[in-house]
């Protein structure tokens, strides 16, 4: 099992370079089902969650694979196979796109309910309702969801409950070949949605209106190839800046788009952290003494994400004073806390809200991953402690950082993985 070995208290410096968008490259991976020709993909993330999709492409019978280092060749000229194995749905939550990408291409789908890391319930019951009504039966039989769509998927208009993300990334697949228009009432506003649609329309889509909150997709008959760069990753993003905010000193980070991050650099700033943004850099000092900030409330975009609770609440640990988190959107993602607290975090958790007393130090201690984002509180927070931190488990964070100990350690952190 590997480990990452951190030896906290190193300053970071220097510039960090941000990778692609996991929750951008996901969608867009099962989207290529729908093109009957050859998409590249630029900026594609090497992390696992990427390789897991290429295996569910390459069972459904298309072909997928890096060509080079970040450049991604996906073919779909053939589906072969319509059903989903158990092991590759159970391997991530996102493997649930390719239920509206093999519907919307072939008629018929059958999967078990995906995987993915536990924040509690993550029913797909949204995504089920919204499916029926363009005209898609769904039998349910220990575990297996049989999909048809006897007569083709119909566009129709669809009120979300909640803006559910990933129900409205797999209503826009379903919905790009469906016979008719498709609107979605109350859409998720990430920009993963907008960068999904975008790429959809170079391969010959019709949508309006993705990253707002209703969007249309007119259905076409045909979609073609096209070449597309994925959009830069805000959660990394938010990670890296929480890493030099918690180890102290200066970073530049490149290739972002600050603009996607409003919510999460104004948390910064109220740290005290100075932010200084060009259209894609962010000039970062951390600040010294860390300010508590309260409430710290997670929401749909534009409002502060929950993917950057657990970073966020790594640096807001060593705060002078008391800072206070609320998490809206999933029922148990406070599992790092108590990981935290072995490194000398003062933090209680009550239901949805987290009470964290800011601590004078951390210290390094054996902690474990319990998720993506939780992981990548703990490497934050190691970075700060002092002494040694051995961090197990981080197949979790590997699901969504690509070499994140080669890019720390470049900024002058030490960072091994053994
Ligand atoms: C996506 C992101 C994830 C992020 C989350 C919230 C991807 C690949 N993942 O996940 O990183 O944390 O958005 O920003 O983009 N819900 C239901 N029924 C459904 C669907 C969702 O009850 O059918 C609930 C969920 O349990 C959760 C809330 O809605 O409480 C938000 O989920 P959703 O926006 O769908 O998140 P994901 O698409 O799973």
């Amino acid at each position: 099992m590997q480990k990452l070995i951190i030896n906290g208290g190193k300053k970071l410096s220097g510039e960090i370079r941000i990778q692609g968008a996991k929750n951008a490259a996901l969608p867009i991976m099962a989207a290529s089902v729908l093109c009957g020709e050859e998409i590249i993909l630029h900026n594609c993330p090497r992390i696992s969650d990427v390789y897991a999709a290429m295996r569910i492409l390459t069972y459904l019978g298309c072909k997928a694979g890096f060509a080079e280092k970040n450049t991604a060749v996906l073919r779909a000229e053939n589906v072969t196979e319509t059903s989903i194995s158990d092991e590759l749905m159970r391997e991530m939550r996102s493997s649930v796109f390719f239920l509206g990408a093999v519907l919307g291409r072939t008629g018929k789908c059958r999967i078990t309910l995906p995987g993915g890391c536990d924040l509690g319930p993550r029913p797909i019951d949204m995504h089920l309702a919204a499916l029926r009504r363009m005209g898609v039966t769904i039998k349910e039989e220990y575990g297996v969801l049989d999909c048809t769509a006897e007569n083709g998927l119909k566009g129709a208009n669809i009120t979300l409950s909640f803006p559910s993300v990933g129900t409205t990334e797999n209503i826009m697949l379903a919905a790009v070949l469906a016979e008719g228009t498709t609107v979605i009432q109350n859409a998720a506003r990430e920009p993963e949605i907008a960068d999904l649609a975008e790429l959809l329309t170079s391969c010959g889509a019709k949508i309006s209106g993705a990253g707002c909150g209703r969007i249309v997709i007119k259905g076409v008959k045909k979609l073609h190839g096209c070449e597309y760069s994925i959009m830069p990753d805000r959660i990394v993003c938010a990670t890296y800046l929480s890493c030099a905010a918690s180890a102290g000193g200066d970073i530049v980070v490149s290739d972002c788009r600050p603009s996607d991050m409003e919510s999460i650099l104004s948390i910064f700033e109220q740290m005290g952290c100075i932010v200084h943004s060009s259209a894609d850099k962010i000039y970062f000092s951390a600040g010294r003494p860390l300010k508590a900030v309260s409430p710290v409330r997670t929401m749909v975009y534009p409002g502060f994400p929950t993917d950057a609770q657990a970073v966020v609440m790594a640096v807001l640990c060593r705060a002078k004073g008391t800072s206070v988190f609320v998490e809206n959107i999933f029922e148990n993602r406070f599992k790092h806390t108590g990981e935290l607290c072995r490194m000398g975090a003062d933090i209680l958790v009550e239901g949805k809200t987290a009470v964290v007393k800011g601590v004078d130090r951390l210290y390094g201690a054996k902690i474990c991953a319990s998720d993506l984002r939780g992981g990548a509180g703990l490497v934050s927070a190691a970075l700060s402690a002092e002494g040694t931190s051995e961090i197990s488990n981080i197949h979790y964070i590997d699901r969504g950082y690509e070499e994140i100990e080669t890019i720390l350690s470049s900024a002058g952190a030490d960072i091994i993985r053994v």
